[in-house]
């Protein structure tokens, strides 16, 4: 049972976009066995649901996924298999924290695509939200194989 944590920095813009797009393949899929979360570095916005932003994307480009923003725990790095960070930032946060035997679930979220940071649209405009949305989906594409090809 592949478990991932999506996680960015306010759990409110990035993390939700990737949680809901894999959330909604997997039930399209058909897809039981999938287990996916996402959580924040930090607890600022922890209650809140996800920014009005991302959820319009998601309304109007795939489904909205019920969300509500959490930090990252302790228990996270025993409950999931892969922790993928949106930026620089984020991973270097998750690792520090993570125990050692932990420390290699943590990966970029674009490590099989671009390679970089799934920049902070949080201060920007509404396409910055698409742009999301684009490098978030074609990692997915890129990191399915992985979660759900038996080895
Ligand atoms: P996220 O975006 O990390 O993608 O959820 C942000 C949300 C809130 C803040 C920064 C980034 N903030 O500074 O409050």
């Amino acid at each position: 049972m592949p478990s991932v944590l999506f996680v960015c920095l306010g759990n409110i813009c990035r993390s939700p976009m990737a949680h809901a797009l894999a959330v909604v393949r997997a039930q399209d899929e058909g897809r039981t066995d999938l287990v996916f979360d996402s959580a924040g570095t930090s607890s600022t916005h922890q209650g809140e649901p996800a920014d009005r932003r991302t959820l319009e994307v998601l309304r109007r480009r795939s489904r909205v996924v019920p969300m509500v923003s959490r930090p990252v725990v302790p228990d996270d790095y025993q409950r999931f298999d892969w922790i993928l960070a949106m930026d620089g930032s984020n991973l270097a946060t998750l690792r520090r924290r993570a125990p050692g035997h932990a420390k290699d679930k943590v990966h970029r979220m674009l490590a099989p695509t671009t390679g970089g940071d799934v920049p902070d649209p949080y201060y920007g405009g509404a396409d910055g939200f698409d742009h999301v949305h684009d490098l978030v989906a074609d990692a997915l594409d890129a990191w399915w194989p992985r979660w759900t090809d038996p080895s």
